[in-house]
């Protein structure tokens, strides 16, 4: 299995429209790849304007908005692209599509780093972190996943983000689960029908 590295990355279409979503860049021979599931406002940006920030943050709150409808996070220019980076990231990569791999579920886009800016410190894991990123994978899998192996995954890493979470954590952490609790009080039709789904087709959210 390659690296994956849990990324925010920002595009933006041709009238300049940003656009932040969590995607993990997978690593392949110096290159990063991003594979963005099939509907995706990231891959169409990035066939439009064929370039692309990856940032890193601890701030997990990023990657927990974006799942829980918080898309506007600020950015500021970045040096030699035309889409920004995140304002607040500890580092950022700013990526050129070097080639693209079609394809009918999750085309694969390789880039390359043109530039790589370290702006501060990282300061160190945080249990409560890893276990926010975990459960916003899980939020974007709600539909894919049985609610059963969902709210025990959950229970699992709660008990990190009682342990070791700061206020970021706990902010991003009750975002996702009011997400998680307002799905299951409005089940979906394939869920009345007799649970969920486990097809493969349908994208992460
Ligand atoms: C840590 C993390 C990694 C993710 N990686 C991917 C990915 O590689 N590809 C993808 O399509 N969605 C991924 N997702 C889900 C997307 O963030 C989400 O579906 C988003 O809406 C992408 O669609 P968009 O480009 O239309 O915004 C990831 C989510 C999280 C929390």
């Amino acid at each position: 299995m390659p690296l994956i590295r849990e990324s925010i990355v920002i595009t933006s279409n041709r009238e300049g429209r940003v656009h932040i979503a969590p995607i993990g860049l997978i690593a392949e021979d110096g290159d990063w790849i991003i594979a963005p599931f099939r509907p995706s406002t990231t891959l169409d940006n990035l066939v439009s304007v064929p370039f692309a920030t990856a940032n890193h943050t601890d701030d997990v709150r990023v990657f927990a908005g974006c799942l829980t409808g918080q898309h506007t996070w600020p950015t500021i220019a970045s040096e030699k692209l035309p889409v920004p980076r995140l304002e607040n990231a500890l580092s950022h990569a700013e990526l050129a599509v070097v080639s693209v791999k079609d394809d009918p579920q999750r085309p694969r886009l390789r880039c390359r780093v043109v530039r790589f800016v370290s702006h501060m410190p990282f300061q160190g894991f945080n249990r409560a972190q890893a276990a926010v990123l975990e459960a916003a994978i899980l939020v974007s899998r709600l539909h894919l996943l049985p609610r059963e192996k969902i709210e025990r995954d959950l229970a699992y890493l709660h008990t990190a983000v009682e342990k070791t979470a700061g206020p970021r954590e706990i902010e991003a952490w009750t975002w996702l689960a009011n997400k998680v609790a307002a799905h299951f009080a409005s089940p979906t039709p394939s869920q009345v029908a007799g649970g969920s789904t486990m097809r493969g087709e349908r994208r992460p959210e």
